[in-house]
């Protein structure tokens, strides 16, 4: 009985912190990879900050692949409006699975 207590409120403490180190990680992907020359959390630079992409995207359908692929490919056109048709580079060393959390990431931003 105790011994199950304690089973469960380690797998709630786990759970519960995860999303937390999930982010972490990824942050200190972005900052290697140079991302925040370019962009911020809340702030347009170069590019669209990463709230005003979670805005657009947020829920829409194949937006979190999409963005996964940016990330490794670059390019433009989607935030013309916002960057004078600047591009942005792309990222072939990020594998699919770390651009995907960075996606991830990004797209739970409020
Ligand atoms: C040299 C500047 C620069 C760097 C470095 C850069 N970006 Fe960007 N990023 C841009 C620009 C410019 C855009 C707008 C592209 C467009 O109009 O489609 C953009 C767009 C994006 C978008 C939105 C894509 C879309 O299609 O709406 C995401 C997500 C993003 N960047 C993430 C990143 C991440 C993650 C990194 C680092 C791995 C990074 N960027 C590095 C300039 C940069």
């Amino acid at each position: 009985m105790k011994k199950s207590r304690l089973f469960l409120s380690l797998l709630i403490l786990i759970s519960l912190s995860t999303p937390a180190w999930a982010g972490s990680r990824v942050k200190a992907l972005i900052n290697e990879q140079g991302c925040l020359a370019c962009h911020s959390v809340d702030q347009k630079m170069v590019g669209p900050s990463f709230k005003q992409v979670a805005e657009r995207y947020r829920g829409k359908k194949g937006s979190l692949s999409m963005l996964a692929q940016k990330i490794i490919d670059g390019g433009n056109g989607h935030w013309n409006d916002l960057t004078g048709g600047m591009m942005m580079p792309p990222h072939p060393n990020l594998s699919s699975k770390q651009a995907k959390a960075i996606a991830a990431w990004v797209l739970s931003l409020k």
